[in-house]
């Protein structure tokens, strides 16, 4: 094989050198999204009141079903798995039966047949279900066998969370009410539900009768701020890193960064991760706030590239509009006009998708603009001029180009030069042309 250039990367050394560097972490997965700490700062409210409810259990009764809300990154999950790990370390510790936990994340199990499904496979995972095809009355009435299988005075927690990813409202009462009335059916064993929602009025769109039921108990959890996210992030650094590596400024710059952008504690920790990734990989000392700086850009860009990559093929046909004219025109900006333009000539290279008017692109920009991909306003032209919406790319160029080159649909236009620039290179070629005959 040939060597390419003297600069070939050799992995040997590479490992040598990676050793070398200084040791940062006493226990990384610490700083895992799905770790469960065992302090939970700031959450003592939230937790008290589960365990509350909870804790008739330990005296063989049977706890009100809880609901529970708050935005995204509240602690909401790891609050509840906190919680079941104490009261299961409880009922042990005085030698009751353990309840069953059944934790059901609805994101990825997203219908009402495949919640029951799935509970069954909980419950006795020896003898699985069919992968499809068993009605949904077999299930429930085999499902509440294996739960009068338990033990006598068992009580079977079921944690649906993002519950309010359930698709189809018929199915999803459907599952909810079955689930919230099992308890009538029931000798030995008591069912309890903990619901979990990051959406305010899930509630008032649910039956009033499975509404009832599920929110006996309603528990919020409020979004962090940044003195509460400096003190979750100095927990889990302790847990995590070697003593006195992370500079104070960089948490305290973390969890202000995170703070502005919902209180999200996940936010916090993905941004601290991935700045200790990036010193680990320099093989440098300490954590610092250009660190945190950086692993922030590289975070926005990733939840930029992946934003692109799902756009609608109408929403890319504009963006990639708005790409051309940039990229062609030098920078510049375009007219709304001059973007439609592109875009009608583009869609008329693909087949399947209609052409929007351009009232509709102007509106479907302006969502872009919200993401930072594009920016657009609307510019005087003097009296006589009027008004027009000019259009300017924000994103990189390059980003764009990554993110598109390999777009079924789009892939291959990304070097198609406009109409309406191609006819003004004409101008300016004959217009030399002119002066080098005068
Ligand atoms: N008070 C806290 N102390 C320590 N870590 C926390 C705290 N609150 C949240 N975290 C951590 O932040 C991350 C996000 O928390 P969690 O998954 O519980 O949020 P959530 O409210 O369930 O969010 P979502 O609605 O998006 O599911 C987890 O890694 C969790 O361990
Ligand atoms: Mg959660």
């Amino acid at each position: 094989l040939k060597s390419i250039g003297n600069s070939s990367f050799n992995i040997d050394n590479y490992f040598d050198d990676y050793l070398k560097s200084p040791k940062l972490f006493v226990n990384r997965n610490a700083l895992d999204i799905a770790y469960v700490p065992d302090e939970l700062p700031h959450r003592d409210l939230q937790i008290k009141e589960i365990a509350e409810i909870t804790a008739c259990t330990l005296k063989n009764g049977a706890p009100s079903n809880i609901f529970i809300y708050g935005k995204c990154g509240t602690g909401k999950t790891a609050v509840v798995k906190h919680v079941s790990k104490k009261l299961t370390e409880k009922c042990r510790q005085i030698g009751i039966v353990t309840p069953k936990w059944v934790y059901i994340n609805c994101k990825r199990i997203k219908t009402g047949y495949r919640v029951l499904a799935n509970l069954y496979n909980a419950i006795d995972p020896e003898n699985p279900l069919p992968p499809t095809g068993t009605p949904v009355d077999i299930i429930l009435t085999r499902l509440v066998e294996k739960l009068e299988d338990l033990a006598a005075n068992s009580i079977c927690f079921i944690i649906l969370d993002e519950i309010d990813s359930l698709k189809d409202k018929k199915s999803k009462d459907n599952v909810l009410y079955v689930l919230s009335r099992i308890n009538e059916n029931l000798q030995k064993c008591k069912v309890n539900l903990i619901g979990i929602s990051n959406i305010l009025n899930f509630k008032d769109d649910l039956d009033p009768r499975v509404c009832s039921s599920l929110c006996e108990e309603e528990i919020v959890f409020p979004a962090y701020n940044a003195v509460q996210l400096f003190d979750i992030l100095s927990s889990r650094v302790a847990e995590a890193f070697i003593e006195d590596i992370v500079d104070e400024g960089a948490l305290r710059l973390c969890s202000a960064i995170a703070a502005k952008e919902n209180g999200d504690a996940r936010r916090a920790l993905t941004i601290l991760r991935k700045a200790a990734e990036i010193v680990e990989r320099k093989g440098m000392s300490r954590l610092t706030e250009e660190q945190i700086y950086i692993a922030r850009d590289n975070l926005d860009r990733d939840k930029i590239s992946l934003f692109i990559r799902d756009l609608p093929a109408q929403q890319k046909a504009i963006l990639l509009s708005v790409y051309l004219n940039h990229k062609y025109k030098k920078g510049e900006v375009s007219s709304t006009g001059e973007v439609y333009g592109t875009y009608c000539e583009l869609l008329k290279k693909v087949y399947g998708l209609n052409t929007l008017t351009q009232r509709r692109i102007t509106d479907l920009v302006k969502e872009l603009d919200l993401v930072g991909l594009t920016s657009s306003r609307l510019k005087s032209f003097g009296k006589k001029g009027g008004r027009t919406r000019i259009i300017s790319l924000k994103a990189q160029e390059s980003q764009i180009k990554k993110n598109l080159q390999d777009d079924s649909r789009w892939g291959d236009f990304l070097d198609y030069k406009p109409f309406h620039i191609r006819r003004s290179d004409i101008n300016i070629y004959s217009g030399q042309r002119y002066k080098s005959l005068v």
